[in-house]
């Protein structure tokens, strides 16, 4: 089943999250629950009950009685009050300040902390709200903290305000902002605070479109990382129990980065072995035809694969992969290019000379024995060698009898670690 998401959108008020928080559900077919909805419907009910607020019992009395509905509808949520709907309602003045005061009050945010929970607990949900990613749900697959300047957030309120033909001065507006941040952020229980592990986005100079596009793109690229981390661990198992897998200097593992990682290749399942002991994701090559078949296109991509024409030079696939050695990632390359290469290309050589990035040796046996390291009979084994530094070639010039020196050194130090096993 497709694992639906708890996505977790906490801010200060008019910071965007609501607007974000409705187009994004509507783009991924989530549910969206603006949790502040329900404290300001906590604060209606208490002062339509004329509830003294210090008034434990009382205020006990009115939660276990109190039932707050949400409609989701694509034009964005009703929320009703034991029945009544008091979406517009919620929305005025005295109801904003009172929604701050009263979710202070440890009863309130528990009885509302536990219908959340309940809500989100299938997943499928956008929240958001002042607390969603930090005391909600500390576990969110995806936590964002929405802020943006005073002044701007007091416009966004006083151009709203002002379309639903209210009256009130842009400077009240910040002044309750103001007021209502600091006590959603200094009170004891669940404060307005960014969680570790939020990705800030400073909402000020930023469209309703780019803020949408921003999660969105964080969301995707979290998304592959999972299924990344996902393949690479389940491969890892299989590895170590039917393969009977041994490394051979694991502690080198640990500082694979920014690195080409230059192997042998004997099997087609040479790239996954070495990407799945590897920390961390790295990128591979694999031949273009692959990526025409349609599952394998959406799989391979989700894996980092960068797709190469063969028999010319593939002009595109240079750019990417000199693309993501800059950004800092590291590459797979196998010198000799394909598995019944006789001869080593000069590629490798090449990537590593211009861009200056120290190239990692490892050598894979018996990746292409399954039967006898199944039956116990062999083991694959994967031999990390030390980095060749590119220090060590920095002062050779830019040709390409460089490029294919360096490419055989390279491969010979991959067949040297054989001496290791
Ligand atoms: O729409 P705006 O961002 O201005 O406010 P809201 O999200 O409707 O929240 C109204 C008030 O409810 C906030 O000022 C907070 O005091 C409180 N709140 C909270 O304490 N915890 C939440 N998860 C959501 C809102």
């Amino acid at each position: 089943m497709r694992k639906r998401f708890v996505i977790a959108i906490d801010g200060p008020g008019a910071s965007g999250k609501s607007t974000t928080a409705k187009l994004l559900a509507k783009k991924m077919k989530y549910i969206y629950i603006d949790t502040g909805a329900m404290y300001r419907a906590c604060g209606l009910c208490s002062l339509e009950k004329n509830i003294d607020l210090k008034d434990m019992k009382a205020l006990e009395k009115m939660l276990d009685n109190m039932e707050i509905q949400i409609k989701y509808s694509q034009t964005g949520n009703q929320i009703f009050l034991n029945g009544k709907d008091i979406s517009s309602r919620i929305r005025e003045a005295d109801i904003t300040k009172l929604s701050s005061e009263i979710a202070v009050i440890d009863i309130v945010r528990k009885k509302m902390v536990e219908q959340q929970r309940q809500i989100g607990k299938d997943g499928g949900v956008i929240m958001d709200g002042r607390d969603i990613g930090t005391v909600v749900f500390p576990n969110a697959d995806f936590k964002f903290f929405m802020i943006a300047d005073v002044e701007t957030r007091a416009l966004r309120r006083w151009k709203e305000a002002k379309d639903k033909g209210e009256k009130i001065s842009l400077n009240d507006i910040e002044k309750e902002l103001v007021w209502r941040d600091r006590n959603d952020s200094t009170r004891d229980i669940a404060p307005l605070k960014q969680a570790e592990d939020a990705i800030a986005v400073d909402t000020s100079d930023m469209t309703i479109q780019e803020q949408v596009d921003f999660i969105l793109n964080v969301i995707k690229k979290g998304k592959r990382r999972k299924i990344y981390s996902f393949i690479c661990t389940t491969l890892y198992f299989f590895m170590r129990v039917v393969w009977r897998l041994e490394i051979i200097h694991k502690e080198r593992l640990e500082s694979i980065e920014n690195c080409i990682i230059a192997a042998n290749h004997i099997s087609a399942f040479d790239p996954l072995f070495i990407g799945a002991i590897i920390p961390g994701e790295i990128y591979y090559l694999a031949k273009a035809e692959l990526f025409k078949n349609k599952l394998l296109d959406k799989l391979l991509k989700h894996v980092n694969v960068i797709p190469v024409k063969r028999g010319r030079i593939d002009k595109g696939a240079i750019r990417v992969v000199n693309e993501v050695l800059q950004k800092g990632h590291s590459i797979m390359i196998f010198p000799e290019g394909t598995r019944k290469a006789t001869s080593v290309k000069a590629g490798i050589g090449k990537f590593a000379l211009q861009l200056q990035k120290d190239i990692r040796p490892i050598f894979i046996k018996n990746s292409v024995d399954f039967w006898k390291c199944f039956f116990g009979k062999k083991r694959l084994q994967i031999i990390i060698a030390e980095k060749i530094k590119a220090e060590s070639f920095s002062h050779l010039e830019d040709t390409k009898e460089n490029y294919r020196n360096l490419a055989s050194n390279v491969m010979k130090k991959i067949l040297e670690l054989e001496n290791e096993c």
